[in-house]
């Protein structure tokens, strides 16, 4: 009967009735028939083990999984259940070893039942031992979510991560293995129901790891707990040592036309380090990451200067200053960087830009872009480091007719307030958020202020004069500092008696030019004037020199005698000869050595004589030398004499100069020099030619 049933009606009822037949007896539901078999144990020492039930957690089903021992192939398995003596059923599983049902299916949850798996091979039936339990009350947890924040505490690796919804107080362990080792096992301990559960695990100094961690549903009544949880999925976690940097070596092009230029990272990804058999170069965690981190330092007010871009060869970036900085991370946090400063583009090109100033306001107006949309203007005073550079950033700028962008702002915007040179750079872009996206538009020089003034020469002197030549020297101008600004000089001169003006033009770079030609022993002006691009400069403070007078041959001869008579002589035809020319000298032109010589025991004197007496000078001065000349340099009348020698009247003490100066006669002092011992020591003898001739 039992056969017939087995063989001949259930398959005709199955093929009837698929649904409700399938149900009853098979792997979905729990059919409470005696199973197609004869269920005595054949006592094998194989077959199925470690059976255990619980509840899933987090599906709300339940699940039986087990062991089977023995070879597989053939093997089918029936799970039994009892919920009372002699009120069994039966899943048939097949070939699995886990068998998940709901609590619809026939088996009671929340009442004690007894369950237990017979496997059958060929015409054997093996059992597993039987367990006892109440299913609902026994819980699968979920193991630790994929999110588990790695750190580290305390030389030790703290894990960190949410409490699966409703799964407090769960007992936690961990299992961890570095390259080509087994797995160890690890315990955390229990956790809270504050919502957050943690482990501290062992760190390894030099080696990358694979962690583990599984949990299981603590139970305070029974000792065992419940099932533990499936293993999470793989923590890998790096060395305790910082990743190492990367070498680099940054190279940058020339600006190209467009504005950028091309910035080329050579280096070399150091090697990492082995990797655990469950961690691959796709899991991150273990290794060391590599990126760039891009400040632009250049145009400092723009919205969003640093970028954290991913590692590449090959950069396109305008002309302005960057720190560019390669950053190794690992999960720990970052390790060493290497960075490159990016000098900024630093060549400029004049007259890219048109800078206005008006009652209103300056304007500014340059060549603009299509397609941006900001711009940034970048002033920096020449004299001042880059950190100090101010900027302002102009938005939607439209281009006129002619193609340009102006902008504009009022005197009391505080830009460029100071005189002085200032570097113009001017950046567009079209994502000005981007630091990538700038480009330079131009970079120029300009001088902020009043240039005409500014650039008017200063200290304008005259030196080594000689009978036809003398040299004109000016203080460097400050627009020469800022290139491109000053165009050049031009140096006017005329003599008083013609009036006949020439002009010489001297190079930006120059603060000197030789005048030639020049007659012998008249009074020039000279004016210097430098002019700029904008157009020319202010003339410099009229300034009076004259050229020596020539000297015969016979005087020279005379004098080279060395006679007191020939001295004389001398002195009597320098007087006649010479006292015409000192007539034009106007305003006369003090001639101090000679005059405070003479009175070298009277007043001035007395003053030359202190301020050199520690010398020890005239003790050692010829009294006849003085007296002989002053029989040449008559006191009176020849004090308008140039005379230019190597002593002059600068070299006088202060005071006595300017007693000794007439009115306007400032003019010889500028190329003054202090007296020193060498010159009084070193005074030409009265025979020295060199002396005489003046
Ligand atoms: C099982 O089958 C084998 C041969 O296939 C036979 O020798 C054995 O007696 C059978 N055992 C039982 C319990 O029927
Ligand atoms: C546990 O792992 C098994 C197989 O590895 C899988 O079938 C099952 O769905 C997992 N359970 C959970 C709760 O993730
Ligand atoms: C960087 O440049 C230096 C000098 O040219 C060279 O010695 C070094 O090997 C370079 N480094 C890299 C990583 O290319
Ligand atoms: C460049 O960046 C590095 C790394 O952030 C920083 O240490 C350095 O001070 C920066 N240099 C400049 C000039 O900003
Ligand atoms: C680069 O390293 C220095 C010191 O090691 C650190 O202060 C700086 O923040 C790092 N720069 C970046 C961009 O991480
Ligand atoms: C521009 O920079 C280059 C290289 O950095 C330097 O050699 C050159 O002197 C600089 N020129 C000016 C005008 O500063
Ligand atoms: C500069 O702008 C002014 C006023 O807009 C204009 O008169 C002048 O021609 C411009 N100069 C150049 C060189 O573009
Ligand atoms: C610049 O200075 C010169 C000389 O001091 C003066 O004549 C001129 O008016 C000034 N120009 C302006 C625009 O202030
Ligand atoms: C002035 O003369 C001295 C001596 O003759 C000479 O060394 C110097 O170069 C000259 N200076 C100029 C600017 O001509
Ligand atoms: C100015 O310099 C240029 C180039 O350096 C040169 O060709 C020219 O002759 C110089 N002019 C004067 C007046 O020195």
């Amino acid at each position: 009967m039992e056969w017939l049933v087995a063989r001949v009606v259930l398959p005709v009822l199955l093929l009837l009735f698929p649904r409700q037949t399938a149900g009853a007896c098979g792997a979905s539901r729990c059919c409470f028939q005696d199973p197609p078999y004869s269920h005595t144990d054949s006592g094998s020492a194989l077959g199925p083990r470690d059976l255990s039930c619980y509840r899933i957690f987090s599906a709300g089903s339940y699940e039986c999984s087990w062991r089977y021992e023995g070879p597989a192939t053939g093997v089918s398995h029936f799970l039994r259940c009892c919920v009372r003596p002699g009120r069994c059923c039966y899943f048939s599983v097949g070939s699995a070893t886990r068998l998940q049902f709901s609590d619809q299916d026939g088996v009671p949850v929340l009442h004690a039942v007894t369950l237990w798996v017979e496997s059958r091979v060929a015409n054997r039936t093996e059992k597993s031992s039987e367990i006892s339990l109440q299913l609902y009350s026994l819980a699968k947890y979920d193991p630790p979510p994929r999110d588990i924040k790695v750190s580290k505490a305390a030389g030790q690796l703290l894990m960190e991560w949410k409490t699966p919804d409703g799964q407090d107080n769960a007992d936690v362990q961990f299992r961890h293995r570095t390259p080509g080792s087994p797995w160890k096992l690890g315990h955390c301990g229990l956790q809270d129901d504050t919502g957050l559960e943690s482990c501290l695990c062992p760190l390894e100094k030099d080696a990358a790891q694979e962690f583990q961690l599984r949990r299981q549903q603590s139970l305070k009544s029974q000792a065992p707990g419940g099932p533990w949880s499936n293993w999470s999925s793989p923590v890998c976690v790096p060395a305790e040592t910082p990743p190492p940097k990367l070498e680099m070596n940054c190279s940058v092009e020339l600006l190209r036309p467009d504005g950028r230029r091309l910035l080329t990272l050579q280096g070399q990804q150091p090697p990492q380090l082995e990797l655990p058999e469950g961690c691959h170069r796709t899991t991150p965690g273990a290794e060391a990451t590599y990126s760039i981190h891009l400040h632009m330092l250049s145009c400092p007010c723009q919205a969003k200067a640093t970028k954290t871009l991913s590692l590449r060869k090959t950069l396109r970036l305008s002309g302005a200053a960057y720190n560019v900085t390669v950053i190794s991370r690992n999960r720990f946090g970052p390790g060493l960087n290497q960075t490159c400063l990016i000098a900024p583009d630093n060549r400029t090109e004049p007259r890219t830009l048109n800078i206005s100033v008006g009652a209103k306001g300056t304007t500014m107006r340059w060549a603009g872009q299509a397609q941006a949309t900001t711009y940034c203007i970048e002033w920096q005073s020449h004299d001042q480091d880059r950190s100090r550079a101010t900027c302002t950033l102009t938005v939607r700028q439209a281009l006129d007719a002619a193609g340009m962008v102006t902008h504009s702002w009022s005197p009391a915007s505080g830009v460029m307030e100071q005189e002085g040179c200032y570097r113009i750079t001017i950046f567009a872009s079209t994502h000005p958020k981007k630091p990538t996206s700038w480009s330079t538009v131009l970079s120029t020089y300009h001088f902020w202020g009043n240039a005409s003034r500014a650039g008017t020469p200063q200290l304008v002197s005259v030196k080594n004069h000689s009978a036809n030549s003398v040299s004109v020297h000016w203080a460097e101008s400050p627009l020469s500092s800022c290139p491109g600004v000053l165009k050049g000089h031009v140096v006017r001169f005329w003599d008083e008696d013609s009036s006949q003006v020439s002009e010489r033009a001297v190079n930006a770079t120059e603060t000197q030019v030789t005048l030639r030609g020049l007659r012998p022993g008249t009074t020039y002006t000279v004016q210097v004037r430098a002019d700029t691009a904008a157009g020319r400069g202010a003339w410099s403070k009229p300034q009076q020199f004259s050229t020596e007078v020539q000297v015969s041959r016979l005087v020279i001869f005379l004098v080279s005698l060395g006679s007191f008579v020939s001295i004389l002589i001398l002195g009597i035809l320098g007087y006649f000869s010479l006292n015409r020319a000192a007539r034009h000298l106007c305003p006369p032109l003090p001639t101090p050595f000679a005059s405070t010589a003479v009175e070298f025991p009277g007043s001035q004197g007395k003053q030359v004589w202190q301020w050199t007496k520690q010398e020890g000078f005239p003790e050692e001065l010829p009294p006849q030398e003085a007296l002989v000349v002053e029989t040449f340099w008559d006191k009176g009348e020849g004090t308008g004499l140039d005379t230019a020698g190597p002593l002059k009247e600068s070299q006088l003490a202060p005071e006595a100069q300017a007693e000794a100066l007439g009115p306007g006669g400032q003019d010889g002092l500028a190329e003054g020099r202090p007296l020193l011992l060498g010159d009084l020591m070193q005074s030409p003898r009265l025979g020295d030619p060199q002396y005489i001739k003046a």
